[in-house]
């Protein structure tokens, strides 16, 4: 099947294309050359003009800007715990971040476990879809408060978490094998920050930064993907105040919508130490510009709350854009990334996403790292289940559907030792 035909229930009919044979010819942007024509040869050249030329392309342009301003009144409170867990390997807190000074307004339940008597672990952060209670089977963790997605085998059906969901996605999370291998893990649900359906951005934290009169983001300014990276960031302002956890060594992570949600947190605030993007696809580690699987028209037309309004100037003109994935990776260099892509998941353009870690590896050789770690740097995509582990990129192609699997910790937490361990 070559150009198959998007599902009926998609408000935009499109054709998508998943045949490597059809990917129009495309040229990329060079991250390694200035506006100018001329080369970025140093590291210093990248780290003080062109990366940030870079980051304004993508906050003016796709993800939009995030602002600045530090909201009055946000506070983080230890809502439960320290307490034992997990038969007494770790410790759980249950952290409550309100972005105002009212208990009742937005506000982000942090759920952490960290190895039983250790100070200052490595640690991964990440948002989950339907609330921490799915994440580990533990009567203690507290439902999520505000809006989900739904999981009809559990019953979760308006977009509230349930008592039935409680440890559901606990595959996806894997937080036995994270103690056991000596990391803390933190999770939030993300529609905490700002629930993910069109609603012309009045819930959420948005409203919170409006000016007087203001009632939606400017064209310019951030959408939904960029109200979770900054709830990213939220979450460890927090944990730079926590013992049990080293705020240095945090490697950022998310699956899909919340892959590129990572990319974007980590590409921005650099006090992220590792970015890990699972199955991200479109506007995350896939290159838009090879007009595989998911495009542009499409995720702005079925999702037209993640991104900012001017990234609309690239439907069906993907042509145009003045940047494409491999320079948000690029934005992370010199700090490690790792991407993974399944077999099954075309939607999400595994090899564009690969290709991605391609492009940004001269970003990250520039800058003293051994960027993919092999060389010369192949533009196959690698055999399947065979992860690159050796490079400041990491990446994986693994056999199977769209998802987060054992498999895809595995990597994660090997590559992490590689990087994160001291
Ligand atoms: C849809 C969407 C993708 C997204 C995915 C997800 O498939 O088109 O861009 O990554 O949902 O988040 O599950």
């Amino acid at each position: 099947m070559a150009i198959t035909s998007i599902m009926a229930a998609d408000k935009v009919k499109e054709k998508f294309n998943e045949d490597e044979s059809k990917v129009p010819a495309y040229t990329l942007p060079d991250p390694l050359v200035f506006p100018s024509g001329k080369k970025v040869d140093t590291a210093e050249k990248w780290t003080t003009q062109r990366r940030p030329e870079l980051l304004k392309i993508f906050e003016e342009e796709v993800y939009g800007r995030t602002p600045a301003t530090r909201l009055e009144g946000i506070r983080a409170v230890v809502t439960e715990g320290p307490a034992d867990a997990l038969d007494g390997r770790a410790t759980r807190k249950q952290v409550t971040i309100y972005f105002t000074s009212k208990d009742d307004g937005p506000r982000l339940d942090l759920l952490i476990y960290s190895p039983k008597n250790k100070k200052g672990a490595a640690a991964f952060l990440g948002y989950n879809f339907i609330g921490n209670q799915a994440t580990i089977a533990d009567p203690a963790v507290k439902l999520a408060h505000g809006w989900t997605q739904n999981r009809e085998k559990q019953g979760m059906t308006n977009n509230r978490a349930n008592e039935e969901s409680r440890g559901t996605e606990s595959t996806r999370w894997c937080i036995d094998q994270i103690i056991d291998r000596g990391y803390a893990i933190a999770t939030a649900c993300y529609g905490d920050v700002d629930p993910d359906f069109d609603d012309g951005f009045q819930n959420g934290v948005e409203p919170l930064f409006y000016k007087p009169g203001q009632t939606k983001p400017g064209p310019d300014e951030w959408g939904s993907i960029g109200a979770w990276a900054w709830g990213l960031s939220r979450a460890l302002d927090y944990m730079e105040t926590d013992d049990d956890i080293d705020a240095k060594r945090v490697a950022v992570l998310g699956h899909s919508r919340l892959g590129k949600t990572a990319l974007w947190a980590g590409a921005q605030d650099e006090r992220f130490a590792m970015v890990i993007s699972n199955n991200s696809g479109c506007g995350g580690a896939a290159l838009s510009k090879r007009w595989f699987g998911e495009t542009v028209n499409r995720i702005n037309n079925h999702f037209p709350h993640w991104f900012c309004d001017n990234f609309n100037k690239y439907n069906n003109n993907e042509a145009a854009m003045p940047v494409d994935s491999h320079e948000l990776v690029a934005l992370i260099a010199p700090r490690p990334v790792y991407i993974a892509s399944a077999e099954n998941d075309k939607w999400a353009d595994p090899y564009g996403e690969y290709l991605s870690a391609v492009h940004a590896d001269p970003v990250y050789r520039l800058l003293g790292t051994n960027g993919l770690g092999v060389d010369p740097v192949s533009d196959k995509v690698p055999a399947l289940n065979s992860p690159l582990l050796s490079g400041q990129i990491g990446y994986h192609y693994r056999s199977g559907d769209h998802d987060v699997l054992p498999y895809d910790w595995e990597q994660f937490l090997a590559f992490a030792d590689r990087h994160l361990k001291k």
